[in-house]
């Protein structure tokens, strides 16, 4: 089978596509013919090395994905080949199959496209998970979302209008608000300028953000957690910016605000009553169509670099997806 394999923490320009062995089936696991896969901004960080933590060499990248089932070891039962899923691993998901455990992977619902179903998992279950279960986002408060034109920012931004929020976005450029926008934004700043906390100010009437939602992190963190309201939450998501930020304890007590952590990657095994009810909604929500999830950019196999420049640039809108049957 064909797969995009990372042979030494290089940049994307160095990774290419090759011939490796269909991966063999073990007890508890299911073999996926991946149909698409998502690139994410851990992806970018993993196949050069910079992510906290290093998959072994070789690797192939890939967290996501959406396939049909091509087989399942004897002792798995509810994934007969045929059905078709979205899953997630450590990796692998930018090849033609995949093995995973059970656990990974959920059936799709029969209206969900691959490119749907390969871009929504992470992004939509960190912003409905950390939105609600943690910030407890309620109709009516002021939800403020930097990077909301990336991929799990235009996931809070949804998220957000379908809690009831009221949504600010913020974003770096003119296409990034307008994308944020087009998905529901009722209002947009421009946190690149000078005066970006007044013009925050003005929209929420001097009230502040009841809750940010915040991947970029960096000094935008200290200055947007300078404009919380009082008993406003903000959500600890990621650093794109590449910078981790450190926050004054005076702040909090002043402003009458909490810090809150989120890892996605932690929850399923330390509160997976509480990831499973979130599961169960996410599914509703799209069966229903009330959330159609925002596929950013689709690119053929052949042309994944393309996917993962996006993301170092800082020019991807939403989630970009490699197509690969
Ligand atoms: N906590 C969790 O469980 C969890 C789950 C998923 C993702 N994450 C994290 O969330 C972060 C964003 O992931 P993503 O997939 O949404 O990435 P993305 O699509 O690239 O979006 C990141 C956004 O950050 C902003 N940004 C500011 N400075 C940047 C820089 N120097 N380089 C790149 N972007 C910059 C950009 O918006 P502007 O240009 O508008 O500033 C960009 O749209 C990552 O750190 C990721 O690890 C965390």
């Amino acid at each position: 089978m064909k797969a995009v394999v990372v042979d030494s923490y290089d940049k994307i320009e160095n990774v290419s596509i090759r011939d490796v062995a269909k991966p063999e089936l073990s007890a508890g696991m299911v073999r996926i013919r991946i149909q698409a896969a998502s690139v994410g901004f851990v992806d970018g960080l993993k196949v050069r090395g910079l992510y906290q933590t290093k998959d072994p060499l070789p690797f192939t990248p890939g967290t996501e994905f959406a396939g049909i089932v091509d087989a399942a070891a004897a002792d798995v039962k509810g994934f007969v080949p045929g059905t078709p899923v979205i899953g997630m691993a450590r990796s692998g998901g930018l090849a033609e199959y995949i093995c995973v455990p059970t656990e990974g992977i959920f059936v799709r619902p029969n209206n969900i496209e691959p490119e749907v179903g390969a871009s929504f998992f992470a992004n939509y279950l960190t912003a409905l998970y950390s939105l609600s279960a943690r910030g407890k986002l309620r109709a009516g408060e002021t939800l403020l979302v930097l990077g909301a034109a990336g991929g799990v920012g235009i996931a809070a931004v949804q998220i957000g209008k379908l809690l009831g929020a009221r949504v600010i976005a913020a974003a770096s450029t003119e296409a990034k608000r307008q994308f944020a926008t087009k998905f529901g934004a009722d209002a947009v700043v421009d946190y690149t300028l000078e005066g970006w906390r007044d013009e925050l100010k003005t929209l929420t009437g001097g009230h502040g953000a009841d809750v940010i939602y915040d991947p970029v992190g960096g000094d935008l963190s200290l200055q947007a957690f300078r404009s919380i309201a009082w008993n406003g939450r903000h959500l600890v998501i990621g650093f794109a910016s590449g910078t981790i930020p450190a926050l004054p304890f005076n702040l909090p007590l002043l402003k009458g605000g909490a810090l809150l952590g989120i890892d996605l990657a932690q929850i399923g095994r330390r509160e997976p009553d509480v990831r499973d009810q979130v599961i169960a909604q996410l599914f509703t929500l799209l069966s229903e169509k009330k959330l159609v999830p925002v596929v950013g950019k689709v690119f053929a196999f052949q042309d994944f670099r393309e996917a993962f420049k996006a993301m170092t640039t800082r020019s991807a809108l939403g989630k970009m997806v490699v197509r690969i049957d």
